[in-house]
């Protein structure tokens, strides 16, 4: 293993692009050793030269796949930190998936993520200063037309987090879901709705960095939720409401 015992671990899923990369980019800048884990080689080979860490051990998993979230849980060690980011956008009508799509697309986002959590819990509760990140999404609490299975996968996983944070706070282990919007990252070109960058206002879009920033910083305080980005935080509040929410679609172009 390549790592240093002295220093906290970090596991990252989906770390070769966008939210993950930056998120493994951070850590590393702070000497933390590195369980890495995406799909692609090729993008894993390129994110790897950019990070440019030495303690680092790579996995390429299907995260889509119940196997794949087994086989890594018996492999890689009990983390100080899980990072459950890896993720796809998947964008048409209700009722154009197949059943296969909803069911992988539903794992990699949501039950996979809790398999992940779930086989690591007894053993983080014996780490130092255990903590879980989960990356969801502003779609957990807004409507969103033409992605409604990933809209209910990041909301049943921002519900099991909530809930989770207040179970574990008991025991030690800090809990937070983060929410964010827009962030400029490969996930709307892989999901063919690269036209968005030019549709939706600059203002709406946040780096990835940013998202990094302050989802750590809600982490490291125990909160159990967070939304990057002051635009987001501004208008949460409104967004159950149907007049903002139509407001919300008119700016960001969503037909409901
Ligand atoms: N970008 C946004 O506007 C936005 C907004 C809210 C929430 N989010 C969430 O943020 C998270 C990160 O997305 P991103 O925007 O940073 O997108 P991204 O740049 O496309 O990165 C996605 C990462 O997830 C990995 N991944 C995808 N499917 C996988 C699979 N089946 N098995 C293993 N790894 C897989 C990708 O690895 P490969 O290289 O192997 O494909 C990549 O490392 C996602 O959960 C996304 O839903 C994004």
């Amino acid at each position: 293993m390549n790592i240093d015992k002295e220093k906290p671990t970090a596991l990252i899923t989906g770390f070769s692009s966008g939210i993950g990369l930056a998120y493994a980019k951070y850590l590393a800048s702070k000497d933390w050793n590195l369980d890495l884990i995406s799909y692609n080689k090729s993008r894993a080979e390129e994110a790897l030269l950019e990070l440019n860490h030495a303690r680092t051990n790579v996995y390429l998993k299907d995260l889509s796949k119940p196997e794949s979230i087994m086989e890594l849980t018996q492999t890689i060690q009990a983390p100080d930190l899980i990072v459950a980011n890896a993720g796809i956008t998947k964008f048409g009508e209700a009722g154009s998936f197949t059943s296969k799509e909803k069911k992988d697309l539903f794992y990699l986002l949501c039950n996979g993520v809790i398999d992940l959590i779930e086989a690591y819990l007894p053993e983080m509760e014996k780490n130092k200063n255990p903590r879980i990140v989960i990356i969801s999404s502003i779609g957990a609490i807004t409507p969103m037309p033409k992605s409604s299975i990933y809209a209910a996968a990041k909301s049943a996983i921002h519900s099991y987090g909530q809930s989770l944070s207040k179970e574990m706070s008991q025991k030690g282990i800090s809990v937070t879901v983060s929410l964010p919007g827009y962030v400029r990252t490969e996930a709307h070109k892989k999901a063919g709705l690269d036209h968005l960058k030019e549709k939706v206002p600059g203002w709406m879009w946040i780096e990835a960095d940013q998202v990094v920033r302050e989802t750590e910083k809600a982490s490291l305080k125990g909160s159990s939720s967070v939304i990057p980005g002051i635009v987001y935080k501004l208008v949460r509040p409104f967004l159950q409401m149907s007049l903002a929410n139509r407001l919300w679609n008119k700016i960001t172009r969503r037909k409901s």
